[in-house]
């Protein structure tokens, strides 16, 4: 990156850039309608008025394709991780279906994870899934990152499309949102740049070929089309820190869960797109 943009970037002065257009996200013809920007949670006052869907800073072809499930090449996963909820493994001789019948019954889950679980621990999608397979099925763990667990993910996700994002911040979540906050706008690496310097301060404006968002997650997970394959938050996050040439967290670490609930919170109001496509 040219140091010239660093310093642009790091540059104290705002440069927001709002979208031209905020049409809605109108799939299959009408079947499924979305806003893609909302007025900013309270939390986020003085920082955003409005908060924006990362698909309306895409080109439009990259848009075009999440207009259609038959065109949207995350779908192809959703399906893969339906057939894996319904399919018996481990030493119970259960599926997630044996206990949960359809998978319509986590529909509201993806709006409000991560979340704080009984024990008092803050806990992703990813951390239930193996909950259940570790101690309710007899076993094994998915890997955070591997395809069966981001196709379950997927699939569990496609039942709140539409649903507003709506994670709890307040009570037994406060330590946790407050942890990832301080590292929202933590300066990292070399390039001593913040989330916050990126996806806060200069929103709508290019940064080498790439059209600065919000760095929303309520797309989560994205198929993104660099990398052919669907790419979880945790995964986003470390490519995010990664380019400012600092040494990053592991996926599935106890910061980028509180990471995830802060910048989730941040999104609380934008609808859940399912599976979004992002280049
Ligand atoms: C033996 C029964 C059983 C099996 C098999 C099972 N689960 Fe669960 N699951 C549960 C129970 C019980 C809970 C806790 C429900 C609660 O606390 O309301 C739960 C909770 C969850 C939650 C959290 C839901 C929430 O609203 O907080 C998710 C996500 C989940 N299971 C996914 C899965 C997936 C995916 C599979 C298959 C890989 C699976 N489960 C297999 C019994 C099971
Ligand atoms: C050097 C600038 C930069 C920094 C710093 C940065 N990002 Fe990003 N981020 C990008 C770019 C470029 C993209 C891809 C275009 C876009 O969606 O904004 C992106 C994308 C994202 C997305 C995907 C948005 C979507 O709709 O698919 C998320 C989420 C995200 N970043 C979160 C973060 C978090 C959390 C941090 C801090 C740990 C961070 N980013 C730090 C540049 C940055």
């Amino acid at each position: 990156m040219a140091s010239a943009l660093v310093l642009a970037l790091s540059s104290p002065a705002m440069a927001q850039t709002e979208p031209e257009h905020t049409d809605p996200i109108v799939i299959n013809g009408g079947e499924v309608e979305m806003q893609t920007a909302v007025p900013a949670p309270d939390h986020l006052e003085g920082a955003f008025d409005q908060i924006y869907s990362g698909w309306l800073f895409r080109d439009t072809e990259t848009q075009a394709m999440q207009l259609d499930d038959f065109e949207n090449p995350g779908l192809i996963f959703v399906d893969q991780g339906i057939d894996d909820w319904n399919t018996v493994e481990g030493e119970a001789g259960k599926s997630c279906a044996s206990c949960h019948e359809g998978i319509e019954s986590m529909e509201g889950l993806r709006a409000e994870v991560p979340k704080v679980n009984a024990e008092g621990e803050l806990w992703a999608m990813e951390d239930y899934i193996n909950d259940c397979r570790t101690n309710r099925m007899q076993a094994e763990a998915l890997d955070w990152n591997g395809g069966r667990m981001k196709n379950l993910t997927a699939a569990i996700s496609m039942q709140s499309r539409g649903m507003p994002m709506n994670v709890a911040i307040d009570g037994p979540a406060q330590p946790y949102w407050e942890q990832g906050k301080e590292m929202y706008y933590t300066r990292f690496g070399q390039l001593e740049l913040a989330c916050a310097n990126c996806h806060e301060d200069h929103y709508g404006d290019w940064i080498r070929a790439d059209h600065l968002s919000q760095g929303m997650t309520n797309g989560f997970p994205v198929y993104r089309l660099k990398q052919a394959a669907l790419v979880s938050q945790h995964n986003r996050f470390r490519g995010c820190i990664r380019d400012t040439r600092a040494e990053t967290f592991a996926m599935g670490t106890d910061e980028f869960r509180a990471l995830e609930l802060y910048v989730a919170s941040r999104g609380n109001g934008l609808p859940v797109e399912g599976v979004s496509v992002r280049h």
